[in-house]
């Protein structure tokens, strides 16, 4: 059993360190091909393209490549895109007979956003969300060899499905953008494996979004009112996110030994930080239940993380959040969601929900 970090400013020494560095997924794979002798060539192929899994100079790169296209600026310019899905999306679970808040709300923001804002056309939309809760498995530890297997063909096919569309992306999106300057950066591997890395973890918004709305059925209306505000929900979108956002764990491992708030480390020591724990750190925030949101002070959260692998996709998922929550109480005010009838995927590393019925 692994000891788990709970504290905020723990949390935020690790990810800032530069002693702590993200796991090098392609070196596991490659020792569990000599041990097994099972083909993760491909696998192993993608995994060493996404620079959610890399270090120092080499991660920076990318990270420079996509730091305009996915600024607060440029997303701020998408806003009347971001109103089209919000409309659209709204409309469905409005229309939906059964209405599901997955299926007919979060999950259509989620392609949607794909679709117009990352510049990647969804024809499949079933198969497609298949294959992103299958490829978002990958970061989940202790993988069993047939579960590597079925994602990496499932990352494969991703891949062919990125790179058919490089002569098409959506123009002004985030991929006809990457697309127009990655030369001389990044090969074309990891131009395409870039942008399903960024397809892959934007789900985490709709996700965050869905939490949002489920934990708003537990509060008052008077309250819930609060959200049709878009001054309100502009105030308060970071406390929004700080106790909502899906991501549950967050892992580093020692490169050096070291002390981090009194606490040694050795080198080779993997250590996760449990994100909802850090968020609600009594000896860091002032209200820790999601019912005194109201009174919230702005926040540091570890939600989107921190240091040099911080969420670049925060500024994104803000611009939806605020975009979409205000619009959707104030077309459904009365929303609230069956709480003890929520289904949720079979993960570790994000709370991810399946379905749930929502009442409008
Ligand atoms: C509310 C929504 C979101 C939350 C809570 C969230 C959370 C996070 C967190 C905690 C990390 C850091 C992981 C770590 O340090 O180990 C991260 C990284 C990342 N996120 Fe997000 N994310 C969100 C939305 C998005 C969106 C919309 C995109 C892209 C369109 C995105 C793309 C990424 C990428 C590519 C990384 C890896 C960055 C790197 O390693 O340098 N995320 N996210």
């Amino acid at each position: 059993m692994f000891e788990l970090v709970k504290e905020q400013t723990m949390s935020q020494k690790i990810l800032v360190s530069k002693k702590m560095k993200m796991l090098s997924l392609a070196g596991y794979l490659e020792t569990l091909a000599n041990k097994t002798g099972e083909d993760f060539s491909s696998l192993e192929a993608i995994a060493n393209s996404m620079f959610s899994f890399m270090n120092g100079e080499r991660h920076f790169q990318f990270r420079r490549l996509i730091a305009a296209p996915m600024s607060s600026k440029s997303m701020e310019g998408y806003h009347p895109i971001f109103r089209s899905i919000a409309d659209e999306t709204i409309n469905r679970l409005k229309k939906a007979s059964c209405p599901d808040l997955i299926a007919d709300f979060a999950d259509p923001i989620y392609v949607l956003s794909v679709e117009k804002i990352l510049g990647l056309k969804v024809d499949d939309e079933v198969g497609f969300l298949e294959d992103v809760d299958t490829a978002a498995t990958l970061v989940e530890p202790l993988l069993p060899l047939r579960q590597l297997k079925i994602v990496q063909n499932t990352l494969v096919r991703l891949y062919k499905w990125v790179s058919n569309q490089e002569s098409s992306f959506a123009e002004g999106s985030v991929a006809a953008q990457v697309y127009s300057k990655y030369q001389g950066v990044i090969s074309h591997q990891e131009m395409i494996v870039l942008l399903l890395t960024l397809v892959i973890a934007a789900r985490t918004t709709s996700e965050t979004i869905a939490n949002i709305i489920i934990e708003n059925s537990k509060l008052s209306p008077d309250k819930v009112a609060l959200m049709t505000s878009p001054e309100w929900v502009e105030k308060n979108v970071d406390t929004l996110i700080r106790y909502c956002a899906s991501t549950e764990y967050l892992t580093r491992v020692a490169s050096e030994d070291q002390c981090i708030c009194g606490r040694s480390i050795k080198k080779g020591e993997q250590l996760f930080i449990h994100v909802p724990s850090a968020n609600r750190d009594p000896s860091y925030f002032d209200d820790t239940e999601y019912k005194n949101i109201l009174s919230s002070a702005p926040c540091k959260h570890m939600s989107f993380g921190s240091g040099a692998h911080r969420c670049p996709g925060a500024e994104m998922s803000k611009v939806t959040i605020k975009t979409i929550l205000p619009l959707l109480y104030q077309e459904i005010p009365t929303l609230s969601c069956c709480t003890d009838a929520i289904h949720y995927k079979k993960t570790t590393f994000a709370l991810r929900i399946s379905s749930v019925p929502a009442i409008i």
